[in-house]
């Protein structure tokens, strides 16, 4: 047989083999056999310098509308192929089968009390402000009235990054930043995380806080008594009563430190059979955070007048409270990642 005929009856031979393939894999193997690159074709064109040269242009041209038919062919099919298939997958397909519904996360429980926290100080016209973790020991203790060499360093014991720059032992700092960036009146809560040299079964070495701060004109104790008054009846119901004992802090006079009624027993002490109450150990209190009147000194630092205005503030453990709101008993369960605790808030 001449090139020529050889050539012309690919076409034929190809659509033979395409009206027998009845899948995709069938069509690639036919693909390969006529087109590939040691397919019938490129066979066929190898023997092209052995032709007569007055026969080769025919040749080159008849070798290049073969193939074009070729490729042709195999697209024709090939759609016909490809919408069959989807016919049946369609018709495979049960619209009415129930979805796979994804697995949707859900907030950590100190992000929930985090949130709540700051939601009932956004209703009480607070805004809500944050800082660095990494800070400065001018502003971590030095401007709070805590300088170099004074005994209330130990009180916490501080991680330190480099000389003069820690991990913040406590959200204090951001008083000092607020009052540096504005001008009284402020009014704000910046929770985040703080640090200290401490581990052990009620103590980890990163924790969460929620500062509070608020300055104004004669801004008195009784407007820190009434505000956090509020805002424990607004996370451990409205029963809730509050009580301050005597206490000290740096940057605060006077200071005190907050306890509530036991959210457990409702402040008795014990249940109704008489067991003594294990949340608060039959004392009918709970120690909840520490406060106190901004102290004139931290004023000068940041040069607000300690003549003119007045303010309070206060700290919070979130763990804490979200341990007595829950009734989680284990400090260990925030930091485990245990999936059986989390999806609970879900
Ligand atoms: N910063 C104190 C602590 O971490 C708490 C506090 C804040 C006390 C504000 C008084 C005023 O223990």
């Amino acid at each position: 047989m001449d090139l020529l005929t050889e050539l012309e009856s690919l076409i034929p031979e190809l659509q033979k083999g395409l009206d027998q393939a009845s899948s995709l894999q069938d069509m690639e193997a036919l693909r390969v056999d006529f087109l590939g690159r040691r397919g019938r074709l490129a066979r066929i064109m190898a023997h092209l310098p052995e032709a007569e040269p007055a026969a080769r242009p025919l040749l080159g041209q008849t070798a290049n509308k073969v193939k074009d038919g070729l490729v042709g062919l195999f697209e024709q099919r090939k759609t016909a192929l490809e919408k069959a298939a989807e016919a049946e997958e369609l018709a495979r397909f049960d619209a009415g089968l129930p979805g796979r519904t994804p697995q949707i996360g859900s907030l950590h429980p100190i992000t929930l009390v985090t949130e709540e926290i700051c939601s009932v100080f956004r209703q009480l016209g607070y805004s809500v402000v944050s800082g660095p973790e990494v800070e400065t020991e001018y502003h971590n203790f030095e401007a709070l009235n805590i300088p170099r060499e004074h005994p209330a360093r130990d009180m916490q014991d501080t991680l330190y990054v480099s000389d003069g720059v820690l991990l913040r032992t406590h959200t204090s700092p951001l008083q000092v930043r607020t009052m540096l960036s504005q001008k009284p009146p402020v009014a704000v809560v910046a929770p985040g995380r703080v640090y200290r040299r401490d581990s052990d079964i009620t103590h980890t070495p990163m924790f969460h806080q929620v500062e509070g701060l608020l300055v104004d004109k004669h801004v008195t104790m009784a407007d820190l008594r009434g505000t956090l008054t509020a805002f424990m009846r607004s996370v451990f119901g409205s029963d809730t009563k509050i009580r301050f004992r005597p206490s000290f802090f740096p940057f605060t006079e006077p200071s005190a430190e907050a306890d509530i009624s036991c959210c457990m027993c409702g402040g008795k002490g014990h249940d109704h059979d008489g067991t003594v109450c294990r949340v608060c150990k039959g004392t009918g209190w709970l120690e909840i955070l520490g406060c106190g009147m901004v102290d004139p000194a931290v004023f000068e630092a940041v040069g607000y007048d300690p003549e003119a205005y007045t303010g309070f503030a206060f700290g919070l453990g979130v763990e804490r409270i979200a341990m007595l709101k829950y009734g989680i008993g284990d400090l260990r369960m925030f930091f485990e990642n245990d999936m059986r605790f989390l999806t609970q808030f879900a």
